[in-house]
């Protein structure tokens, strides 16, 4: 079984991924790692961010061993991400990775921003998972604090809108619902409602 789950920043998608494959022996991807890990090592080079033909090496070469780096989880590397992962050539390089993954026995469950569109289309359940921007800034804010960095919430909301409007609006792969995927509205539910809400759309698709 393949399950794709997409959706803005913040909006709680990697919790229910996780909590998705762990319900059902599958696996679990966060796709926007990948692209913070291309991100981060531009910026740990000094690098162009839009330097095409740079950032294609980068994640021709990346080291999956490195994705459980925390520095990938900071605002300016997530900022720096939704760059690079504009790039079509950065975009192609991590296609085979992604749909390896996913097609791996006995499945996986992977979130990012074009699961159901372009790497898994013929995912056995997709999920667009949304939220209202204010909830997301203060998710993300509470997030990074925890973690012990500075944020502010307008800061971070700002951020997000901004994010949110260059993944959507990209030639490459945009943010966007599939025809065929289901719409979760997270603005309002807790995890163990969010969680129950994504069983019942797999319980009922499958
Ligand atoms: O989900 P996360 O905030 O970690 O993603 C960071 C950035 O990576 C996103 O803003 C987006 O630009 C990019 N991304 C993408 N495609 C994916 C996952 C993430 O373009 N499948």
């Amino acid at each position: 079984m393949i399950i794709a789950i997409d959706g803005p920043a913040a909006s709680g998608k990697g919790t229910l991924a996780k909590r998705l494959a762990l319900h059902y022996g599958l696996r679990h991807l966060d796709t926007g790692v990948i692209y913070r890990a291309v991100a981060k090592a531009m910026l740990d080079a000094g690098a162009d961010l839009n330097d095409e033909a740079r950032a294609a090496m980068v994640a021709q070469t990346l080291d999956p061993a490195t994705f459980d780096d925390p520095a990938l989880k900071s605002q300016e590397v997530g900022a720096a991400a939704s760059v690079v992962s504009a790039l079509p050539k950065v975009r192609e390089a991590l296609v085979s990775f992604q749909r390896q993954f996913a097609e791996q026995p006995p499945g996986a469950v992977l979130d990012g921003r074009d699961i159901g569109t372009v790497i898994c289309p013929q995912a056995d359940v997709k999920i667009f998972v949304v939220a209202d921007p204010a909830v997301r800034a203060r998710r993300r804010t509470l997030e990074a604090q925890a973690r012990g960095e500075p944020a502010d919430e307008a800061v971070v909301l700002a951020d997000i809108l901004k994010r949110d409007e260059r993944d959507r609006n990209r030639a490459a792969a945009p943010l966007k619902q599939a025809d065929d995927a289901h719409l979760l509205d997270n603005s309002h539910l807790d995890i163990e409602s969010g969680v129950r809400a994504a069983i019942d759309i797999v319980e009922a698709v499958r």
